[in-house]
């Protein structure tokens, strides 16, 4: 099946029972056993609902893995990943890592005793250079966030093989419609699902999806074990809002790059973070693994006052947390996606408090344009 086809039917097979389209939810915690000596493929929906299933086949499927499993959150899809790795157990990580990613590696998970490095993903000698004996995997976001920087997924998957330890990307920013990092050779694939996969800012939900069954069994444990598990009505919500992906991925991006050629002639927009811009600098090796840029993008403005100029006075999209939805969103990521970040480590990464990151809906580009232009001047 073609991609937009996966979509509508790769997912759950049409109800056996009724004939309806949509999957049922199934809102039983627990379900009755007939027999003491074999029990039914579900017990308890901690460890297995039909909802949360027929997603996490879906997602699956997209990404082109094995197993995929669904959470209450990303930052629990991640979180709980982390954990089929041991105390004592070393990760190479992408320098500008998603904040909630990088508060959870340097305070919990290193208390616990699972140790990182962060590097700058987009040279591949300064992440083999950071591999130690105990290092198990590299940690990986292309195009990473706020700053869109382009990680070369083969090579890192090649570099990674080479050393036996694993490659995870959080595909967050680019969905399985533009990129498919376990088609690059990598092992684990992450998502804030609550962004474009589910798409409509009404759900907090997160997706790991392995490649290997082994590895997902590994991380299947965890999720029963943890519990962070994703609620079915929530699961229905995603498993409805997939159906669009493509359809929403086509128009965010094409209006993504009405806006950036529009915030190239502004005198107030310094510099602009974009893969689909031919001047960024892994705008060749962003080309040859995804099917485009997709609709994230940061900008620095010129002054800290035109910054809160344009994110106080914009009425159409919204000043806020998150990216993803068919509303466009402005946020700003030294106070938001990554205020977990000590100022210090934010400054040495350049997110600067002139950076602004645009996630473009749904809307008119026209109207948004003329939205910024108004809160600019
Ligand atoms: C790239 C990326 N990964 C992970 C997360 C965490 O996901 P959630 O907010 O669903 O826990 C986010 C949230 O903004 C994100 O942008």
């Amino acid at each position: 099946m073609k991609f937009a086809t996966e979509l509508i039917h790769g997912g759950a097979p049409i109800d056996p029972e009724h004939g309806s389209l949509s999957h049922p939810i199934y809102l039983s915690s627990t379900f009755a056993q007939r027999s003491m000596e074999h029990f039914g493929k579900y017990d308890y929906s901690r460890s297995g609902n039909p909802t949360r299933e027929a997603l996490e086949e879906a997602v699956a499927g997209l990404e082109k893995g094995a197993v995929g499993l669904a959470f209450a959150s990303g930052m629990a899809a991640i979180s709980s990943t982390l954990l089929i790795f041991a105390p004592g157990d070393h990760l190479v990580v992408c320098e500008d890592v998603y904040g909630g990613t990088f508060r959870a590696l340097t305070t919990v998970l290193k208390g616990w005793g699972l140790n990182a490095t962060f590097v700058d993903a987009t040279d591949t000698a300064a992440i083999a250079a950071a591999i130690r004996p105990e290092t198990k995997a590299l940690y990986l976001e292309t195009p990473s966030n706020p700053l869109i920087k382009i990680t070369d997924l083969k090579k890192a998957a090649v570099l990674a093989k080479e050393k036996g330890i694993l490659t995870i990307v959080d595909n967050t920013f680019m969905t399985p419609y533009l990129q498919r990092p376990l088609d690059l050779g990598c092992d684990i694939v992450l998502h804030s699902g609550t962004k474009f996969l589910n798409g409509h800012s009404d759900v907090l939900c997160g997706f790991a999806v392995a490649k290997d069954p082994a590895v997902g069994q590994r991380i299947r444990f965890i999720q029963n074990a943890f519990g962070a598990v994703l609620g079915p009505q929530d699961c229905w919500l995603v498993l409805r809002g997939l159906k669009t992906l493509k359809v929403r991925m086509e128009e965010h991006q094409a209006s993504a790059k009405v806006i950036v050629s529009w915030l190239k002639e502004q005198k107030e927009v310094a510099k602009i973070y974009y893969p689909g811009l031919p001047e960024h600098p892994g705008y060749e090796i962003h080309n040859a693994q995804s099917a485009g840029p997709g609709a994230v993008l940061s900008f620095e403005l010129s002054s800290y006052e035109v910054t809160r100029k344009l994110l106080e006075g914009v009425k159409l999209s919204a000043f806020a947390v998150s990216l993803g939805g068919v509303e466009s969103i402005l946020s700003y990521p030294a106070k938001m996606s990554h205020a977990a970040m000590p100022p210090a480590e934010r400054e040495a990464r350049g997110i600067k408090d002139t950076l602004v990151r645009l996630s473009v809906g749904l809307e008119d580009p026209q109207d948004l344009i003329a939205d910024m232009e108004s809160s600019l001047r």
